[in-house]
């Protein structure tokens, strides 16, 4: 599919990437940056926090992509890439004044309505942090809605430490508890070290009354989750982002499929009530 398949009377933002222009292009370290999009004509969709796009890098191909930015920033899709490989790679390119092609948004996001009056704990790993950023905001910017607030991020080392000046920024609020780990430190680093399920050893947490949002690595999400049980918390409030292959990202080719689910449309955010027993079996 090449540029001039994307047209202002395509079927629709599910099927038919729209143009968008890269008009800010933050590099967060090594091989992960961050793109601010703007719709070449027309306004941008509005998008739930823990949603995803299909950005199309022309000529390269697709590839799913959690929104990162701030639900109340109306102009601008932001989303943060890690160069892996070539589609990745080619947005992760991609510089100011470029376009790319976007689908979406797509997907069930985080829970905000249901933790509405529950105190809230987000669990990320590395990029996982990415589609968490936005549910972080929206519950910043509606506090009162909510009860106690705790981050835990872990990243490998601290110089992959994603969106690191607004983590200081978030700490230094008072009404929410951040706390950071790495697996391995460096010579100027004083704060935890250890993956991130070892902080929820840490955190104060009212097993009656909170919900849980955690992103990462799968197999940091499942010892996360073992370490929420072993402290009591119910499968029906953790709930997590799942990632699979995507390719039609409307749950028409089963790319995605997980089990009887298809994480396309019947994710990318699940209840872990709901999935325990797909994700007890390895490779699934
Ligand atoms: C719902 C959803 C949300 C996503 N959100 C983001 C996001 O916010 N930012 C982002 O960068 N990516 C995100 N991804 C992953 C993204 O869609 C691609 O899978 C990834 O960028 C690799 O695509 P590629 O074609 O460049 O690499 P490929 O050619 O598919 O892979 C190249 C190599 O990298 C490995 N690889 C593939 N994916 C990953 C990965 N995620 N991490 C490390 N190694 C990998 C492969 O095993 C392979 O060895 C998301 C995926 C899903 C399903
Ligand atoms: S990506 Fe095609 S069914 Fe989900």
């Amino acid at each position: 599919m090449g540029n001039a398949n994307v047209t202002a009377d395509a079927p629709g933002p599910g099927q038919t990437p729209q143009r968008y222009d890269v008009v800010r292009r933050q590099r967060e370290f090594a091989n992960t940056v961050t793109l601010a999009l703007k719709p070449h004509a027309g306004v941008r969709p509005t998008f739930t926090p823990g949603q995803f796009n299909m950005l199309y890098a022309f000529g390269v191909g697709e590839a799913a992509v959690s929104v990162s930015g701030d639900p109340a920033d109306a102009n601008t899709f932001i989303h943060t890439i890690r160069d892996v490989g070539a589609v990745s790679g080619a947005l992760a390119r991609l510089a100011v004044g470029a376009s790319v092609g976007v689908r979406g948004p797509f997907g069930r996001g985080w829970p905000m309505q249901a933790a509405i009056g529950t105190d809230v704990l987000i669990i990320a790993g590395g990029l996982g942090l990415a589609p968490l950023r936005p549910a972080i905001l929206d519950i910043f910017a509606h506090r009162r809605r909510y009860g106690r607030v705790s981050i835990l991020f872990g990243c490998r080392h601290p110089k992959e430490m994603l969106f690191c000046r607004e983590l200081r920024r978030w700490s230094r609020r008072v009404n929410v508890d951040v706390q950071v780990t790495v697996d391995h430190a460096d010579i100027g680093w004083h704060a935890h070290v250890g993956v991130v399920p070892t902080l929820i050893a840490r955190v104060a947490l009212d097993t009656r009354a909170t919900t849980v949002f955690v992103c990462g690595p799968e197999v940091m999400m499942r010892f996360s989750i073992n370490a929420l049980q072993d402290r009591g918390l119910p499968a029906r409030r953790i709930y997590l982002s799942m990632e699979r292959n995507m390719k039609c990202a409307i749950g028409l080719c089963g790319h995605c499929q997980f089990a009887s689910a298809f994480v396309c449309k019947d994710g990318p955010v699940m209840c872990y009530e709901k999935i325990a027993d797909m994700l007890a079996v390895p490779e699934i």
